[in-house]
């Protein structure tokens, strides 16, 4: 990073927990999408209805089909309803009235200048109205194509400004894929920097914002007995495992230009492999946190593309059952190419070669139409010697294990040996846990909230910084593209509803390792647990 985009990476002051940001416009770009109606809109409301919201803000929705302000502030109504944590229908009446008039849409093409003048035109009588500053952010809620070129229009019609406080402010907020490679994630940058600076530019990771992936964080740095087991000396090896039952829900043309590796592993599981693996960071700026995160990134020991065509495990479901019912396969899917040989499931081993992890494997598995939907990343610690209890090698005990649980049932859960009570020396391992729902009472807040009040502030901690946009997929390039040369082969298929193929269990088993069970903590999804988003 040059010094001149480390000066929008700057500390910020501590924030109170009721602060509130300044008055600001959130333009949509892509507001007739999904993405939109049931996660964009239902946090903006969310953040508004619990006081976050600055007095004077506005949302303009940004998209090409004809629609009235009225007319989309009654689709994101809707959208409020179905998606929502809290109802409008539960609110006071008043309260909606009060959303809904700062709820505009603009009719435009995301190509054409003439309708970033008019935007430009709107936001300025916006402000001027209210009486404040006009500070901007444009979220790109549309399709990547469009990423570049709308930077671009904004540049052009003077509307990216800075991201110096005090003054008007512009920032840009984009969703993934950041690329579909390592080169056109560079052109990508290239094109974002050319019309804004790196500070203004807030790539979203929406697993960042979630609750439980923040506490990793804390868990590991604001307790003083963890860190000092958390290397080579103590941990045998960490597992983290991301999977769905969803399969892919609608997004089959775009599911199928992506598959796993782009999909999930770029993006979601780099996040967490960093925030599990990093060193601690100086301070809790954003420059700091993500200065450690890509370390992680840039540590992690090359795949070369021979190697990948055996060592990385990829997979597609086929027809199966799940909660009972049949499913069909991925290639049945809507969009899906009958002949598709993208992955769906994705299983492998990653080493982060510094002096903290060295010899430690990372294993990694994600996938679709798995038996069930989970989030965790574990902990193994090294086996207990073979003395004293331990001494009889047919009843070996298991392993400490520490599970980071990220979704559903937020918690941590830490297993250990305990004698049972009685007259003989039985043991047996139990664990212990901390769930976030019996600790706190209510529900974490949903990812969306979180991110977008902390880009209202311009607090960038929680987004991807190009560097690390880089190191990502200069990691995955040989992975995937080792992969797709194996592409005339075939690729081995798992029922849908199963823990994936084969070949997944023979990976950790040639080490003398077993996936994890999936069933710590407590097992059972908790009441209005969504079972998968289809963004
Ligand atoms: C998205 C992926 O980024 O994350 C989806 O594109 C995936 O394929 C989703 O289903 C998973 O998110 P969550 O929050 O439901 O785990």
């Amino acid at each position: 990073m040059s010094a001149d985009e480390r000066k929008y990476d700057e500390k910020l002051p501590p924030r109170r927990r009721d602060a509130v940001p300044e008055p600001f416009i959130l333009v949509i770009f892509g507001a007739s999408g999904d993405l939109t109606r049931r996660k964009l809109i239902p946090a903006v409301y969310s953040l508004f209805r619990q006081g976050f919201g600055p007095e004077k803000f506005s949302v303009v929705g940004f998209a090409r089909r004809p629609q009235t302000d009225a007319g989309f502030a009654e689709a994101m109504r809707r959208g409020i309803e179905t998606f929502a944590r809290a109802k409008t229908a539960d609110e006071p009446k008043d309260l909606w009235a009060r959303f809904a008039a700062r709820l505009f849409y603009h009719r435009g093409e995301f190509h054409e200048p003439k309708d970033y003048q008019s935007l430009r035109e709107r936001l300025e009588g916006m402000a001027k109205k209210d009486g404040v500053p006009g500070n901007y952010i444009f979220y790109l809620a549309t399709q990547p194509d469009f990423f570049g070129p709308i930077a671009e229009r904004l540049r052009e019609a003077g509307l990216t400004r800075s991201n110096a406080q005090g003054s008007p402010w512009s920032r840009l907020i984009i969703e993934k894929p950041f690329g579909h490679d390592l080169a056109s994630a560079r052109e990508l940058n290239r094109f974002l920097q050319s019309a804004f600076a790196e500070g203004q530019v807030f790539r979203i990771d929406h697993y960042l914002g979630k609750e439980a992936v923040q506490n990793i964080l804390v868990f590991r740095f604001a307790n003083s007995i963890f860190e000092p087991i958390w290397n080579q000396k103590y941990v045998d090896h960490v597992q983290i495992t991301m999977s769905e039952e969803i399969g892919v829900e609608g997004r089959g043309p775009y599911y199928d230009k992506m598959g796993a590796l782009r999909d999930m592993v770029q993006n979601h599981m780099m996040n967490l492999l960093s925030f599990v693996a990093m060193e601690s960071p100086m301070d809790v700026s954003s420059r700091a946190v993500r200065d450690e995160k890509v370390k992680v990134l840039q540590s992690l020991r090359a795949i070369p593309r021979v190697c990948a065509v055996n060592g990385v495990v990829r997979a597609q479901y086929a027809a199966g059952t799940c909660r009972g019912k049949p499913v069909p396969g991925y290639r049945q899917e809507p969009g899906v190419a009958p002949g598709s040989l993208t992955e769906t499931f994705v299983a492998f081993k990653a080493n982060v070669d510094n002096w903290r992890w060295a010899g430690v494997p990372f294993y990694l598995r994600t996938g679709k139409r798995l038996p069930r939907r989970l989030t965790q990343i574990s902990v193994h610690f090294k086996p207990v010697p073979q003395i004293l209890f331990n001494a009889d090698p047919e009843k070996q005990l298991p392993p400490n294990t520490l599970t980071l649980r990220i979704q559903p049932d937020e918690g941590i859960f830490l297993r250990f040996q305990q004698k049972v009570p009685g007259m003989a020396m039985d043991i047996q391992p139990f664990e212990m846990q901390f769930g976030y729902g019996a600790a706190f009472g209510k529900p974490p807040p949903e990812a969306y909230e979180r991110l977008l009040l902390d880009a209202a502030f311009g607090d960038s901690t929680l987004f991807i910084r190009n560097d690390e946009v880089e190191a990502a997929w200069e990691y995955l390039d040989p992975i995937i593209e080792g992969c797709s040369g194996a592409r005339g082969g075939q690729l081995p298929t798992y029922p849908a509803g199963t823990w994936g193929p084969k070949e997944a269990d023979d990976l950790i088993r040639a080490d003398g390792r077993e996936w994890a069970a999936a069933d710590a903590g407590p097992s059972q999804p908790s009441a209005g647990e969504p079972e998968g988003a289809d963004y």
